[in-house]
């Protein structure tokens, strides 16, 4: 049976795509064929290929009727787009087809869980959307919805759980090898947990656990869940939303949390032991991670914040993009991230410096009498400039016995724009600083993350920047900060400076 809803989404895409030229575009991030995208969804490995379908508007650059658009990659840096996977066609996902996952089926067919949301109205006429778990099956590029959807419903749902907020299943296999889906449910309390369900075939589901609970401690309703082992532990990863700023650490609004421990597949509870939020910069939700053939975990988000939706101007050509694939460890206790060694494989044109001298005083003598003024130029370096560009500073004071009050890379710079990453030992604090990235909104532009033990001012940075985002790995990856900037890519300076004495090391490529 021909497919209306989807057709329609596919024509459309497939005309409107040229609008949108290779350039206006990031070089190596995915974002939307057309219109709108937010979080990665059915991040897998099928038929060879990496697979990674997305919340998708075609139609705006705004979220609206939730499709899942779809592309492949063979690196996860260069993307192939392809149509449309499933449009909000049936009565049970009219209102939508949420977030979800992809696993393969043993007869080789890729199976999708998704959440269905369909408008319901009340006896006092109020309308509200219910949530239920659907399924389809497909062959890497067209999808069928299975005959009996909905597979899990309110009736499914242990006592207390909302049937309005049930959503973002994430599949995985048992060690047993029954399917398992993990999904994002509001408790009575209000705030969020995890369930989850068990399958022998795929197709037929049963509640099985309560894995976690938020018990209001990290924000309201925990989204996009996702479980798995790394390096002798089990790792959750979720986005919290209205998360209330917790000292250090967390920040408000929606966020993103790793908690790690251990998961006891006999009774299906995770035991906690450490926390930490994924993410400390403005621009990134929702993360999906994919085990890859040889055993790596890699992870992408969305890199983009709910909270900060205005800073894509009204006649921007799209909306949201995928941060890099990211790949996970744990060390310390803590959740490190890298980016792949295929975006390894992709730089070139290296460029180094050592030992350069930033924030070393120039001393001016004023021709018309004998005081002395000290500035400090900005340093500029022979090919350190670029959009596209994978940059590792190491820093550290001219003399460790006077450390320097601060140190700031300034990049996507011309006369008029520039943002700013402010490394101040003295606070142990490294700040991403957009305001002057050309966005005329008043929202959220600076981030402060913590970085205990850095009062000595001696910091490693690696700063991927693509024509609208910069992704900072700080020190082995221990702490990250992502920021989308919409700066006109014509603002491509890079440059350094210092109150005080530093001395950075600075290797750059590019992409
Ligand atoms: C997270 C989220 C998910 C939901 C989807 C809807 O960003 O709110 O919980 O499935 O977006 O587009």
């Amino acid at each position: 049976m021909e497919n209306s809803t989807l057709d329609r989404a596919r024509r459309f895409e497939a005309e409107r795509s040229a609008d949108i030229r290779d350039e206006m575009k990031p070089a190596f991030h995915l974002s939307p064929y057309v219109g709108w995208m937010n979080d990665p969804n059915g991040f897998s490995f099928y038929k060879g290929r990496y697979h990674m379908f997305y919340q998708y508007h075609p139609y705006d650059i705004h979220w609206g009727p939730m499709h899942w658009g779809h592309a492949v990659s063979d690196d996860l840096l260069h993307w192939e787009y392809l149509p449309a996977a499933l449009a909000p066609d049936m009565p049970y996902d009219a209102a939508g087809c949420f977030s979800g996952s992809a696993i393969e089926l043993p007869d080789g067919r890729q199976l999708l869980m998704y959440t269905g949301v369909r408008r319901e109205r009340q006896a006092d006429g109020q309308e509200v959307d219910v949530q239920t778990q659907c399924l389809a099956v497909g062959d890497g590029v067209n999808y069928t919805k299975y005959e009996g959807n909905p597979v899990l419903t309110e009736a499914d749902l242990p006592e207390g759980a909302s049937r309005i907020d049930f959503r973002d299943p994430k599949l995985f296999r048992a060690a047993d090898g029954a399917y398992m889906a993990v999904i994002g449910s509001r408790p009575a309390d209000g705030s969020g947990q995890f369930l989850l369900f068990r399958s022998e075939d795929a197709f037929h589901w049963s509640f099985f656990s309560i894995l976690d609970q938020n018990s209001n401690r990290f924000g309201k309703m925990w989204e996009c869940p996702d479980l798995f082992s790394l390096d002798g532990k089990d790792v959750i990863l979720t986005s919290p939303q209205d998360m209330l700023a917790d000292g250090r650490e967390y920040f408000n609004g929606n966020g993103t949390l790793c908690l790690i421990g251990k998961y006891d597949p006999e009774t299906g509870h995770f035991t906690e032991e450490n926390n930490q939020t994924i993410d400390s910069g403005i621009d990134f939700y929702a993360p999906q991670t994919v085990e890859m053939p040889d055993g790596r975990r890699i992870m992408i988000g969305w890199m983009q914040n709910w909270d900060s939706l205005a800073i894509r101007e009204e006649d921007a050509p799209w909306a949201g993009q995928m941060s890099l694939p990211r790949e996970l460890s744990l060390r310390d206790g803590r959740l490190c991230q890298k980016p792949s060694a295929e975006f390894d494989a992709l730089r070139k044109n290296r460029v180094a410096y050592e030992n350069v001298p930033v924030g070393v005083e120039k001393r001016q003598a004023a021709a018309q009498d004998t005081s002395v003024s000290h500035t400090t130029d900005p340093v500029r370096l022979p090919h350190v400039s670029g959009r596209t560009v994978d940059l590792t500073l190491r820093i550290r004071p001219l003399d460790p016995q006077y450390v320097f009050q601060s140190f700031t890379v300034r990049f996507a710079a011309d006369d008029c724009f520039h943002t700013d990453l402010t490394f101040r030992p003295y606070e142990e604090t490294l700040e991403i600083d957009r305001t002057c990235s050309g966005s005329r909104r008043s929202i959220i532009h600076q981030r402060k993350c913590f970085l205990e033990g850095s009062s000595d001012g001696v910091l490693t940075l690696r700063i991927v920047l693509d024509r609208f985002s910069s992704e900072v790995f700080i020190g082995n990856g221990e702490k990250t900060m992502t920021t989308a900037i919409y700066t006109d890519p014509s603002a491509d300076g890079i440059l350094f400076l210092a109150n005080g004495k530093a001395l950075v090391d600075i290797e750059k490529f590019e992409i």
